[in-house]
């Protein structure tokens, strides 16, 4: 393995979910899923540097509330990445020192740490120079988390199966997005448990709602009414404070709704701008929230791919 000795440094971009629809439970007790997921312009930064000093890899973080243990998913990415190059008998690697700049909200539904687990594999890739394949890079992702396979391409998919099968999709385009972090977050797991125990308390629902097909055609300007998260009632009930921030979005008639498993509330707006007023206008009712101006990113774009420093 011919190592890249000097520092990595790459960016790891956020996502939201335009349309999330749960159909059905899986044998493996994952949720089936048909939802759009699409890379946003808010990204944590991460470094790789060699430190042969160091006994093991090691994270340091500017967020004072991330775990920087063997749970943190980029020490579980670097975690698979040398346990495939032992097996493959490939020497070991220096252990890392690794910096991140933890921008994106934690338990918001935004897919932080997928998108810094997705951004640790394509800089070990680059930096220890390991061509295996895209689908030997996906099977580790997945291992990881269900959204990280998404995070390794990035860009705008339609995502099955736990959310790990990717199809092409064309939307049509917000020019910009207010993200709304509430200060609450919403763990992953148990917004998924509350909704199984919801589904099982109020039997099967008939699933007349937005199909994806109909949700891709839709113009933007027409998602106000038809943005469809079926995790947003188990969120409310993990999180009671969040229908608060339900009411505040329909109170304010704003276009979207509920990413991912929430906490966060994503507004489609005709600017960055009309995003930023969005966002002041939710901090003055929220004061502890906190929210982003974004853009929708069709690509994973340059910083997010490994560049030496
Ligand atoms: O895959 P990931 O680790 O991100 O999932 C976190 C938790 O969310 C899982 O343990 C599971 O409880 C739930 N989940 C699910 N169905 C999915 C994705 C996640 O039930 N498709």
């Amino acid at each position: 393995m011919h190592q890249f000795m000097g520092g990595v440094r790459i960016d790891a971009p956020a996502k939201v979910n335009f349309y999330l629809r749960i159909t059905g439970r899986r044998e493996d007790g994952y949720h089936a899923l048909d939802t759009v997921m699409q890379t946003v312009s808010l990204c944590d930064h991460l470094e790789f540097h060699d430190a042969p000093d160091l006994k093991r890899d090691t994270l340091f973080t500017n967020h004072r509330a991330l775990a920087v243990d063997s749970s943190n998913l980029i020490l579980r990415a670097c975690g698979w990445v040398r346990e495939r190059c032992a097996a493959l008998g490939l020497p070991a690697a220096p252990a890392q020192k690794i910096s991140l700049q933890k921008n994106i909200p934690i338990g918001a539904g935004l897919g932080g740490g997928s998108a810094d687990a997705a951004a640790t594999l394509r800089a070990l890739e680059r930096k220890w120079n390991l061509a295996w394949t895209p689908a030997d890079w996906r099977g580790g992702a997945l291992a990881l988390g269900s959204d990280v396979p998404f995070c390794l391409v990035g860009g705008e998919w339609r995502c099955t199966g736990r959310g790990e099968e990717l199809a092409t999709c064309t939307l049509s385009q917000p020019p910009a997005l207010a993200l709304l972090c509430p200060p609450y977050p919403a763990a992953t797991a148990s917004v998924y448990q509350a909704y199984a125990r919801r589904r099982t308390q109020l039997g099967a629902a008939a699933d007349d709602g937005l199909s994806a097909e109909d949700f891709t055609r839709l113009p933007w300007r027409e998602w106000r009414g038809q943005w469809r998260n079926d995790l947003t009632d188990a969120a409310c009930q993990v999180v009671p404070q969040l229908n608060a921030v339900r009411l505040w979005f329909d109170r304010n008639q704003l276009t979207g709704g509920m990413s991912g498993s929430g906490s966060t509330f994503v507004a489609a707006c005709e600017s960055l701008q009309a995003a930023a007023e969005i966002g002041a206008c939710f901090e003055r009712e929220f004061p502890l929230g906190r929210s982003f101006a974004v853009e929708p990113v069709t690509s994973l774009q340059e910083s997010a791919l490994p560049t030496a420093v």
